[in-house]
């Protein structure tokens, strides 16, 4: 697992390139749009190679970022990206998104984006379930998830993604996500529509 990332980490950045270049409906503004400036904590959970994570600690100078990933090489790019950026508000951690050792209630945003998808069932739960306790009570974890474009060159972009993505993609891009975030004891606060994909906002119920 940890050796696919490390392999994918030198494409990876291509993703933004190619699917999330029309800056008004990329997920990553829309993230940053949905962090208050009174979220200070934020936990980016699977950073890879830190596209959100630098975009906050760029934009919000008075949060604190961790970026955290399994992948010494993904956090290895980011890294790369937050010096040349001269951003000093974010620190990575290599850790399992499983069991990160972090405290209790200690985040007021945790971040998942673009994760839950390729992972089994039991990882989903796992990490959800950490996210759910790293989590302050007021807080919010943001989820980015693919979804299945509608118009013509979109879908035909998108057919990259399918095939690159593991076999169980294409019956999680038709699960119900509010549906499966409420059997994890989240509200959806609120949900977005961005470039190929939804951005959701999750409370703890
Ligand atoms: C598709 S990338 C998403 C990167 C980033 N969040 C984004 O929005 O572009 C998935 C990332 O999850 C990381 N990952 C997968 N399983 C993990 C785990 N159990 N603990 C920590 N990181 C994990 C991988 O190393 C990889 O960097």
């Amino acid at each position: 697992m940890k050796t696919k990332y490390n392999f994918f980490s030198f494409f990876y950045d291509l993703i933004d390139t190619l699917y999330f270049n029309r800056k008004k409906y990329s997920p990553r503004t829309a993230v940053l749009e949905l962090i208050s400036n009174m979220s200070t904590r934020v936990l980016d959970i699977c950073a890879g190679t830190g596209a959100n994570s630098l975009i906050i600690a760029k934009n919000k100078p008075d949060a604190r970022v961790i970026a955290l990933d399994l992948s010494s090489n993904m956090l290895k790019i980011a890294n790369k990206k937050y010096r040349k950026a001269r951003v000093e508000n974010i620190e990575t951690l290599i850790a399992d998104a499983c069991n990160t050792s972090l405290p209790d209630n200690s985040f007021d945003v945790v971040l998942i984006a673009l994760v839950l998808h390729e992972i089994e069932k039991d990882m989903q739960k796992a990490i959800l379930t950490e996210a759910k306790r790293v989590l302050s009570d007021n807080g919010q974890i943001i989820v980015v998830e693919w979804e299945q474009p509608k118009g013509r060159f979109q879908r035909v972009m998108f057919s990259l993604i399918k095939m690159l993505e593991p076999r169980g993609f294409k019956n999680f891009l038709h699960t119900d996500l509010s549906a499966y975030f409420h059997t994890f004891g989240l509200s959806v606060l609120e949900k977005h529509s961005c470039d190929y994909t939804q951005v959701f906002v999750l409370s703890k119920k």
